[in-house]
This record gives C-alpha cells, structure tokens and sequence, in this order.
C-alpha cells in the first residue's frame, strides 16, 4: 500500500512486531506475570528509552495506553476552582477540549481561547498580555490533527514560564516526526501517543510530568499500584510519574512502544523531520499544481500532514477511490478540531500525512491520481452536478 495515514497510525517496523509476538509468546508459554517478571528489565528500559526521547529523567514518565488518558490523569486531578482561567489554542484535538469543558462544567473553571493570528498560530503577545493569577493552564498541540501547522511551543513556553500557570503541551502529533525536548519547551505536562509518528503499537501512549511539577497533586484515581495501602486507614502515593498509571497494562504493547521509540532514534529524530517535512513540501507543491485540489495547511512552518480539499468532491469520496488504489489517506471532520477548521468553513478535508518510508516516487503517483479524479470531476460538472455532490 502507499501508506499516507501516518498521522492516525503509521506502519510498524519488524523489530517492534517482533518485540510484541515474542512477549505474546512468552505469555502463552508461562503465564503474564511470569512473562512480564521475565521481562522486567525491558520493560524498565521503555521509561528510559521515552526519557530519552523527550530529554526528560524516567522518573517523569508515566506508561498509558492513549495520549488522551494521560492528559485526562493530568486534568481531572487538578485543584480547579470557580474563576480559574484555562487557556487553550485554536488547535486543540477534540478529546482534549471536551475534557477542558467538562471541567469547566464541574469546577467552574473558565475555558478561554488563546487568541491567534490568520494563520491560527497563537497570538505570543496577546498571551502574555492575559495571563493573570488566575492563569492556571495553558494548553497547546504542537502539531493540530488537521494540518501541517507546526505551533510555536518554544516561544509559547517562554510566555508561559514567566506565569503560574501549568504549561501542558500535546505532541502526538509531533513526537517521532519532529525534535520534541521538554526543557527546550518549557513544558510541565506533555503527552504523546505511540502509533503515530512512533511507529508504535496502538494502545500505547505516555505522560511526561516534570519533577516537582504537581508533587502535592494526588491523582483523581490511584489504585494498589500508583499508592502503597500502608495501613489499614492510609495509603501513600508513590512520588514519581508512575502515579499516573495503573496496575494493569498491555505489556506487549509497551515492550513494542519502547522498541519504537529507540528505533526512531536510531533513525535520528531529525532525519525523520528533514525527510518528512520534504516529502510533504513535494506533496503540497505537487497538489497545489492541479486546480481543484485546495491545500488547507497555514502557518510559516509545515511538517508531514499535507490537509487538502478536491472541488465538487465529498472528502470521504476522495479516500475511498484512493483506498480503492491502495493508497491511504483519512477525512478530518471539523468537529476533529472544531475551533481551527469551523470560521475557516472547512467541515472536513482529506489528510494525507506523509512518513520517512514514504517515497518520491508515492507522492507523484498520489498527484497522478488525484489528478485523474479532479478530471471525473470537470467532465460530470459540465454535467451539472452540483459542488460538493460526490461522485461515485
Ligand atoms: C493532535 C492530537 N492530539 C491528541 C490525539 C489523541 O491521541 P490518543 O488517541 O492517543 O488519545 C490525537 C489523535 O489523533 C491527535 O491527533
């Protein structure tokens, strides 16, 4: 296949496969926590490993089986109040501006839209300008589910430091495609997902909570393996990342994550960025080459997400011919990230999101058919099909 849906979830290499079927295997023949006490020092190594990745310390990661649920660990834990101040981009994924609102709803928090230019980078000055005491989160996506847009973390970093406020950064989108160092963000929650740019398996994703960050926050929920039940009456919660987790996991998938991670390393992060941002760079001038197609992407900075519309083509019309080819893209629906695409008019658009493995010779073939599907379209419209009608 021409696999151009890295962003939902991207190829896996053989050694993370193997790395799971050998733990599987290992777990029919002796049992799961046998196999899992037989693989503690690789399932060690994974904090280590993502440590790495981030430039962080292990003892500020936390394992979880999705990015949402680390955040969510974060989010629902804090000591919100009526009045308190949420700051969040015009970039922010579904799942995490819904778990915003919901807080709001229970805490009387107030969720409040980080203003931004026409590109929908956020506004650095107009930021710092409203933040206050009662700042006490600031929310960014490095990299929006809908677009190449690469946000400014750094700088949205160096505003935020100078607050209170909690710096929560999501890189799920950014991590594995792009350099993500948390003290080079300035960040004290990020959290990422391991299927994507990774490589990983699904259901695996982690939380980096910078030390001393929320030390005197206890979790919403802890179980026998994030406190120890030191009496009858009392429990104490263990003072790393970890009391983020839970004691359940799929262990397989994390030993995967951990090859994953050190397999993107291996490649070199930033060789990963160099090669995807070019591929995409060829993509967009590529489409931006056949009049119907609208490339949606903005912003000074672009990486390997490549959004797109074809004129008088519904989006999912679009990816089922490329399916069809066996070539993958996705549809976004605005209701994805709903604040970034709706007062652009964009109910949806195809993403095509390009990876290191992904080859020249893919994106041209991708034009080309695109291309063919953009002629169906000029033929049936003298025809009188309305825009937007879809052709089948
Ligand atoms: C930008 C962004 N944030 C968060 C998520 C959610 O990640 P997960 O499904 O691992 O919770 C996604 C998933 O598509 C995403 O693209």
């Amino acid at each position: 296949v021409v696999h151009f849906n890295n962003a939902g979830a991207a190829l896996q290499p053989t050694p993370v496969l193997e790395a799971v079927r050998q733990h599987l295997d290992l777990e029919a023949k002796l049992g799961g926590y046998e196999a899992a006490e037989a693989a503690s020092g690789a399932l060690d190594d994974v904090y280590g490993v993502v440590a790495a990745l981030l430039g962080a310390n292990p003892c500020e990661i936390a394992l979880m089986e999705s990015a949402t649920r680390g955040l969510d660990a974060v989010l629902y834990s804090l000591p919100l109040e009526p009045g308190d101040r949420i700051h969040a981009s015009t970039q922010e994924y579904a799942s995490s501006f819904i778990a915003l609102l919901q807080l709001s709803r229970r805490t009387g928090a107030v969720v409040e839209v980080i203003p931004s230019d026409a590109d929908g980078i956020p506004d650095l000055e107009a930021l710092e300008a409203s933040l206050d005491e009662r700042s006490r989160l600031v929310m960014l996506t490095h990299v929006p589910a809908s677009s190449g847009t690469v946000n400014p973390v750094t700088e949205v970093g160096a505003v935020v430091r100078k607050s209170q406020a909690l710096y929560v950064v999501d890189a799920c989108q950014s991590a594995g495609q792009l350099p993500v160092d948390v003290d080079v963000i300035g960040c004290d929650v990020l959290v990422g997902t391991g299927r994507k740019y990774l490589r990983g398996p699904r259901g695996t994703g982690f939380l980096y909570v910078r030390a001393g960050a929320l030390d005197s926050v206890e979790p919403a929920t802890l179980d026998y393996h994030a406190a120890d039940w030191s009496d009858q009456h009392g429990y104490t919660v263990r003072s790393d990342a970890r009391k983020y987790e839970s004691f359940e996991c799929a262990v397989a998938a994390r030993i995967g994550l951990g090859v994953a991670v050190r397999y993107a390393m291996d490649v070199g992060v930033s060789n990963i960025s160099e090669r995807v941002r070019s591929l995409a760079a060829d993509l967009r001038r590529r489409l931006g080459a056949i009049g119907a197609v609208e490339v949606l992407d903005r912003g000074p900075d672009l990486c390997g997400l490549v959004g797109f519309r074809l004129q008088a083509w519904r989006c999912s019309d679009v990816r089922d011919r490329l399916r069809g080819l066996g070539i993958h893209t996705w549809v976004v629906e605005a209701s994805a990230t709903r604040l970034d695409l709706e007062p652009r008019d964009v109910r949806e658009l195809v993403r095509a999101s390009v990876h290191y493995y992904n080859t020249e010779a893919e994106v041209e073939r991708f034009c080309l058919e695109l291309a063919r599907l953009a002629l169906t379209t000029g033929v049936l419209a003298v025809h009188g099909l309305p825009p937007g009608a879809g052709v089948n």
